[in-house]
């Protein structure tokens, strides 16, 4: 069996694994990982730039909040945490990508309830490089989307790496020819995306994105946005929005860690705006990476 030593692992393939850093190929999580049986976990993608993670204090709350919310113990202190991020940023040798990190309730028997004092919690991190050149082309043209139903549960409120629902959307949207589903709720409302946030700007130049609920992620790009759209005086609401108003919209946009803000063109097949990437779209992108770096420390003095 080839032999795999952290030293000789390619970029990018150094994983995290309850207190050590492995090769991929080495790395693993125990057969009763409650997370592998029955989905009892967490995750949270955090965005990296220049070797630096972003927004890494709300993506700290909002794993808290959600671990929290199961009664799932952190696994580690927040200082420590932040070390091993900044270590699999290192060691991963990755400047601009995602660091990828994911709480289970931990390995124990196959029982839907676990034990009192339950298992200790599994902490598993990856990391992988950003693909500059289909991001470049999403800015550029902009994506389509595909709206599909929302089947999901009460609490999309809690990241947690249940995603089946989120998951069938996304093939329908590819199937349909769009990069994203936008989900719709029974009164035909869009709650969010299958892995981002939705916004729409109205013809007086309203930034609109839902109102935060059980319904949809508070999402942490999200939230920077709406801070940079207060600090630069820009009209902004957050309420629910129809697919109607969203195809008479004059620009929308998706937010995600993952892109930040990546215009959207064609919502089933209709044309939005003039059907390029908006202007304030593109401005709204610009506030965000100046708003974040301000947040996270990193601008230059
Ligand atoms: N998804 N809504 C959903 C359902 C999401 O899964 C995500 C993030 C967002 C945007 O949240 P944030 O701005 O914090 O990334 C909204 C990540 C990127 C994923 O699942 O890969």
């Amino acid at each position: 069996m080839k032999k795999w030593s952290a030293a000789r692992a390619p970029a990018g393939r150094i994983a995290y694994v309850n207190g050590r850093y492995l090769p991929h190929p080495a790395a693993a999580v125990h057969i009763e990982d409650r997370a592998l049986q029955l989905g009892d976990g967490i995750y949270e993608v955090c965005n990296v730039i220049g070797g630096r993670m972003l927004d890494e204090e709300p993506h700290l709350d909002r794993m808290e909040r959600s671990l929290r919310e199961l009664g799932i113990p952190m696994p580690m202190g927040r200082t420590a945490l932040k070390l091993v991020m900044r270590e699999m940023i290192a060691r991963n040798r990755i400047p601009d990508g995602f660091l990828y990190i994911q709480v289970t309730r931990g390995a124990v028997k196959r029982d839907h309830i676990p034990p009192a004092n339950g298992p200790r919690p599994t902490l598993i991190m990856t990391m992988r490089a950003q693909d500059m050149a289909g991001l470049n082309q999403r800015l550029e043209n902009g994506i389509a989307v595909s709206t599909q139903p929302d089947i999901r549960w009460g609490r999309c409120d809690i990241k947690t790496v249940q995603l089946l629902p989120n998951l069938l959307a996304k093939q329908a949207a590819r199937k349909a020819g769009a990069f994203e589903a936008w989900l719709v709720d029974p009164d035909g409302y869009v709650t969010e995306g299958s892995s981002t946030n939705a916004w729409i700007v109205d013809k007086h130049g309203t930034v609109i994105t839902r109102d935060l609920s059980n319904a949809i992620l508070p999402g942490v790009t999200r939230r920077v946005i709406l801070q940079a759209l207060g600090e630069a005086q820009l009209n902004f609401v957050q309420r629910k929005f129809t697919v109607a108003e969203a195809l008479g919209a004059q620009e929308a946009f998706l937010s995600s860690a993952t892109g930040a803000a990546v215009p959207v063109v064609a919502i089933d097949g209709q044309t939005i705006g003039n059907g390029r990437p908006g202007a304030l779209t593109r401005r709204i992108r610009e506030l965000y990476f100046a708003q974040a770096t301000v947040n996270t420390g990193l601008e230059k003095a």
